[in-house]
């Protein structure tokens, strides 16, 4: 049996989605204000300047993997009018009824769908857009799925992914400082979760850096990548085109 790593621990690859499923299940509720406070609001401008690299138009058809509570699906759905369609999918029930519900209250009906990304339920050459915003982190088999997502998008669509990255050497000690240190109290005092909010500490810096995330991509049938740094390297927008 293989392994892998979830955050800092060595687990069996089978093992993986389970973990993940569990932090997801346990931060659903509070998400969305976590975000908030941990990233001091910046995860905003970090999703507004992906929505404006998707450069959308009316008509457009969308794939939002690893949609959670749906920010990016409802910006798209802005921008893609009446003629257009966005897909918000995730693999975790509790996020995506915790979006959908969201997305309701704001006078969205969007076709929600739960799915694994290493396991798309849709034809080739479908999205002109796929997105996936801090979720291939979390997935056991990041090649695989990106090799999914290339293969649901059509000639010269293009996917985003938006994740958390390597950090600026000089503002290292200080992030990693944050990370370990107040992350898991914000998460305790606010979700009563620290365990999930050091995963998330964790599986950051688990995670390709931009050079590699870029080489992931290339190998897994993006003819052309490119990467955008934001907040010095603490998070990274990967556009690949499937050409
Ligand atoms: C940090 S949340 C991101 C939610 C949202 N995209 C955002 O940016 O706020 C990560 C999401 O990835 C989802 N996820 C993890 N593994 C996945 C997989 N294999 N397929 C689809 N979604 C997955 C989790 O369920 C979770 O909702």
């Amino acid at each position: 049996m293989s392994s892998t790593h979830f955050g800092f621990k060595t687990v069996d690859e089978t093992e993986k989605a389970k973990h993940v499923r569990g932090v997801f299940d346990s931060v659903a509720s509070k998400y969305d204000v976590m975000n908030d406070l941990m990233s001091a609001g910046l995860h905003r401008l970090w999703k507004r300047y992906t929505v404006m690299v998707a450069d959308l138009r009316e008509g457009s058809q969308v794939l939002d993997i690893a949609g959670g509570t749906g920010d990016l699906s409802m910006a798209f759905a802005k921008k893609v009018g009446k003629t257009g369609r966005v897909v918000h999918t995730d693999i975790n029930e509790a996020m995506l009824r915790t979006g959908r519900d969201r997305l309701l209250d704001q006078g969205f009906v969007l076709p929600t769908l739960v799915c694994d990304a290493e396991k798309l339920p849709f034809p080739d050459n479908h999205f002109d857009v796929v997105s996936v915003a801090f979720g291939l982190r979390n997935m056991t088999h990041k090649d695989v799925a990106l090799k999914e997502m290339c293969r649901v998008l059509k000639p010269n669509g293009k996917l985003l992914v938006l994740e958390f990255s390597k950090v600026a050497k000089p503002l290292e000690k200080a992030y990693d400082w944050y990370s370990f240190n107040i992350l898991p109290k914000l998460g305790q005092m606010i979700a009563g979760d620290d365990a999930s909010y050091r995963y998330l500490a964790e599986s950051i810096r688990m995670h390709p850096g931009q050079e590699e995330l870029k080489a992931l991509m290339k190998q897994s049938g993006f003819g052309h990548v490119d990467f955008h740094n934001m907040s010095a390297g603490v998070v990274a927008l990967h556009v690949g085109i499937k050409c």
